[in-house]
């Protein structure tokens, strides 16, 4: 496959590159081979052969190339609910909503219901990747794995651990740590054999729900597992003040502290929200090199606080973007990278998170829809150690075709990057394509 025409990429998390009327070249594997532009010799040559055997995507002059987007924090059994009860506060959120809703997916008929529909409407949306949390159950699991391979979406999916009774209800609860383990070994060696199987990007994660939902047992036993089998891990992080303070009461100690102690903070762990966090604790995150799956939307709700992404950008951080389905409402990371640059604006002095409106706009704070779409793209390949999110050779093919909204004034490129970001909807996405394969179609 070919695709001829306009492309924007980040370059690092400050900077977009547009191309004018290039010609990306996918090979066979699904990589970009090569890009030409209209300078280069060949240009017209290649543009020719691709026209004739058949195999050029000529875009329209208001069609425009981005990487898909990697949404590095989700819950695909939420999918459901998204939208409902975002005016409670999260313990109630998760005890009244959450849990009797994820239960439901002992039910495999319900969960393929579901399943399908949202990894469709994840690729819909112009999301190649996501890392995503399933539920305890193995058997529905399995079929988000399979709803994975059969759509085409970069997965990595958990089977969720919560075994602490203090902290989970009684109809949703892993039996014990033991069993919990034993069933994520089963979930892992599983998932395993239907990547080498199908030779397809999916992987299996090791998920501790949050600190609260497990016991130390757990604890211990996930991170040996991350170890044993060299996996990425997802939970979360301080991500209210209730969760930040559940640890202290614990532990005595920060979150971040007890994860570390436990072997979960690993260069291919992703911990979403951390809102709470200090910054000894982002240098703990840094030393690690363990990502934040910044969820902006979901934050506006649970998180007490904003999340100073500038900051931890300038201080090297590994940062990415997440929708948190159903913490936020939208699959949609054009809509998370709009909150984003909006939450910046909002940021206090990073000391105690406060959302104070007389402080909007604090110096330094803010940042640019550069930075938003460097977390949805590149940020997020990094914490997932991909070689995608980047439209340059080498890199997979993983990206969505959009289409601008009507322009009524003459426009830069860089003006275009911006109506972009803040203009598309899903309608708006004509394909979207996996390591060369087109996944969705308008
Ligand atoms: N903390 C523990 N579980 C969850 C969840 O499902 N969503 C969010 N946003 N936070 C959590
Ligand atoms: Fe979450």
């Amino acid at each position: 496959l070919t695709i001829s025409g306009t492309y924007f990429t980040a370059t690092d998390p400050n900077n977009v590159q547009s191309v004018k009327d290039a010609l990306i070249m996918i090979d066979q594997t699904g990589v970009i081979q090569r890009i030409l532009q209209p300078s280069d010799q060949e240009y017209a040559a290649q543009l020719q052969s691709a026209r004739q055997a058949d195999r050029l995507l000529e875009l329209d002059s208001d069609q425009y190339i981005i990487p898909g987007f990697i949404d590095l924090h989700v819950h695909a059994p939420q999918w459901p609910q998204a939208g409902l009860a975002l005016d409670r506060p999260l313990a109630d959120w998760l005890n009244h909503y959450t849990f009797p809703l994820e239960v439901k997916f002992s039910d495999p008929a319900y969960a393929q219901r579901v399943y399908h529909d949202f990894v469709h409407t994840l690729l819909a949306n112009g999301t190649t990747a996501a890392m995503m949390f399933g539920t305890i159950h193995f058997d529905a699991n399995m079929t988000l794995a399979k709803e994975v391979v059969s759509q085409g979406l970069r997965g990595f999916i958990g089977q969720v651990v919560m075994d602490n009774p203090d902290q989970t209800p009684d109809y949703y609860r892993n039996s014990s740590a033991k069993a919990a383990l034993q069933s994520t070994e089963n979930f892992i060696q599983a998932v395993l054999k239907m990547q080498s199987r199908t030779g397809q990007t999916i992987t299996p994660v090791i998920t501790p729900r949050f600190v609260p939902s497990c016991t130390d047992e757990a604890l211990v036993g996930l991170g040996q597992l991350a170890r044993r089998y060299n996996l990425p891990v997802q939970s979360h992080l301080s991500e209210s003040n209730w969760e930040h303070g559940y640890a202290i009461e614990r532990f005595g100690q920060h979150d971040t502290t007890v994860m570390d102690h436990f072997g979960l903070l690993t260069d291919r762990a992703v911990m979403a929200h951390g809102t709470q966090l200090t910054p000894g604790d982002w240098q703990v995150l840094r030393e690690r090199r363990t990502a934040i799956a910044h969820c902006p939307i979901s934050n506006i709700y649970f998180g007490n606080g904003i999340l100073p992404v500038n900051r931890l950008l300038k201080l090297g951080n590994k940062l990415g973007l997440g929708s948190d389905i159903s913490g936020g409402y939208t699959p949609s990371l054009y809509h998370n990278a709009r909150q984003a640059v909006k939450s910046s604006q909002q940021l206090t002095d990073g000391v105690d998170n406060h959302l104070l409106a007389e402080q909007r706009g604090v110096q330094g704070s803010r940042i640019t829809m550069a930075n938003a779409f460097y977390l949805a793209t590149r940020g997020g390949a990094q914490a997932l150690h991909l070689k995608a999110g980047v439209i340059q050779e080498g890199y997979t093919a993983d990206l969505q075709i959009v289409r601008m909204h009507r322009a009524l004034m003459p426009l830069t490129t860089a003006d275009i990057f911006q109506r972009l970001m803040y203009q598309t909807e899903q309608a708006d996405i004509c394909h979207v394509f996996v390591g060369g394969r087109e996944v969705y179609k308008a």
